[in-house]
This record gives structure tokens, C-alpha cells and sequence, in this order.
């Protein structure tokens, strides 16, 4: 069994609200392959423009409770769009929204995603507004629910797909001589400086995420989204280039 997750960054552009790649859409929802995996994607400019703006990660107030309805709208919206893709090319797909069931710090409700996967339909998520008992509601990204999820259900594999090949020893979009890394293990010395920050913890937290799934016996890849037929081969268990994540 494989989770996918798409970042934000493959699917959206970032630096413009609402702006969907639709090509890349297209292209990803091919290559998915649906038997025995649960995707989920990231929210990029449908989610942390607002959220960033409004202060979502805060917590609720009287000033930001329409916002954190319309990202929960925004997102539902992406959403559709990548159902309609993977539905179009005969791949059953279900959207599993966890801002519909989940509450920061209770345990997260894996039974129904491998219920629809026992049907053979692929349950999607997505990064998202959900309720939190101290804040009132916050945002759980789609690393997080990766992990969640990757606890519960013990995949084989588990694919990160971002904008580029893999994790670099420093940013590779401001740093030209950026190396990228076959292995990540932790021991490493990179430099995140000059990444940009977003609402869900950029770069540093993600990849503490990923090694977070590695420490449970996972086997972590992150690959290039925007270089045809990699997430494919990915899934086919072929050797593609990227980074692999250890514990
Ligand atoms: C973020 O989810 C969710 C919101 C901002 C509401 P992710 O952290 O998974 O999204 P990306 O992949 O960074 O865009």
C-alpha cells in the first residue's frame, strides 16, 4: 500500500491566490495509480494565502471565522477539481475532508480511509482547516495527516511529491550550486535560511515529518511532480530520481 502526497507547490501556483495548474493536474491524476493507495494533496495557493493573511494557524477570533469557512471552501474547490481528474480517467476517487471528523489531539479516525480501500475506491485529503480543542480551529497539513495516517496503516511506501528533484543541502531556487541528496538521514548539515515560510512550517518541518514516517519503518521518498513520468515510475516501485528519507 502507498500514500501519496502532492504539495501545494505541484498543483497550485503559489504566489497567486487561487491559481490552478491544470496541466500538472492532468498529468498526476495519469500517473496515479489507484489500486491499494490514498492520496493527498497540499493546499499552495488555495490555502496559505488567506491563511497566512488572516492568521489562521493562530487560532480562531471573531475577526477570522468567515476566513477559515472560505479556505475550507477554496480547498474543497482544488479538491474537485483533482476528484474530477482522477474520476474522468476511470479512477475511482472519494473525498475524505478531515475538517468533516477530525479534532487536534484525538486519535485520527484511519478505520474509513482503509474501509473505501478494501472497496477499491481511492480515499482523497488534503492539508486543511480543522477544529482544535485549545484554539478553536487551526490547520492540519498534509504532512501531518501523512504521518497520521502512516501510523494507523503501516504503508509500504510513502511518496512525497513536491516542485523539485528531491531535498537539496540548501534552497535550490535561490542557491544555483544546491547539491541534491540521494539520502537524508538527519546527520546532515543543510541550510534552510532563505526558504520561504509558510503557514504548515516549510521545508525544516516537513522534512521532520518525513523522518518522523521513516522512524516507524517506512520507506519516505520525495520526487519531482513537474518532470513527467516520475511519480509514475514511483509507484511502480522503479527506481526514480529524488531523495529517500531516513530515520
Ligand atoms: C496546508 O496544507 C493547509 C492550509 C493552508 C489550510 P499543506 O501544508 O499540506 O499544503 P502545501 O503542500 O504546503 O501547499
Amino acid at each position: 500500500m502507498y500514500i501519496v502526497k502532492i504539495g501545494g507547490s505541484v498543483i497550485t501556483e503559489k504566489s497567486r491566490y487561487r491559481k490552478m495548474r491544470e496541466n500538472v493536474i492532468s498529468r498526476l491524476a495519469d500517473e496515479f495509480i489507484p489500486e491499494d493507495s490514498i492520496l493527498i494533496h497540499g493546499a499552495g495557493s488555495f490555502g496559505h494565502y488567506i491563511a497566512d493573511k488572516f492568521n489562521l494557524n493562530d487560532g480562531l477570533g471573531d475577526s477570522n471565522r468567515i476566513e477559515y469557512a472560505r479556505v475550507a471552501l477554496d480547498l474543497q474547490e482544488l479538491n474537485s477539481a483533482i476528484i474530477r481528474a482522477l474520476i474522468e480517467r476511470e479512477k475511482p476517487a472519494i473525498t475524505i475532508p478531515v475538517h468533516s471528523f477530525h479534532m487536534v489531539g484525538e486519535e485520527f479516525p484511519h478505520r474509513r480511509f482503509k474501509d473505501y480501500m478494501e472497496r477499491g475506491i481511492v480515499p482523497v485529503t488534503y492539508g486543511d482547516v480543522v477544529l482544535d480543542p485549545r484554539k478553536g480551529m487551526g490547520i492540519c497539513s498534509g504532512d501531518q495527516i501523512a504521518f497520521h495516517l502512516s501510523k494507523a496503516l503501516r504503508p509500504d511506501k510513502v511518496i512525497f511529491v513536491t516542485d523539485v528533484d528531491g531535498i537539496y543541502d540548501r534552497n535550490p531556487k535561490i542557491y544555483g550550486d544546491a547539491k541534491l541528496l540521494g539520502e537524508v538521514s538527519g546527520k546532515e548539515k543543510l541550510n534552510f535560511s532563505g526558504t520561504v515560510p509558510d503557514v504548515t512550517g516549510s521545508m525544516e518541518g516537513k522534512l521532520r515529518v518525513m523522518r518522523a514516517i521513516a522512524k516507524l519503518g517506512i520507506e519516505v521518498m520525495v520526487i519531482n511532480g513537474l518532470v513527467r513520468g516520475r511519480l509514475r515510475r514511483a509507484m511502480r516501485g522503479e527506481d526514480v530520481k529524488g531523495t529517500r528519507v531516513l530515520a
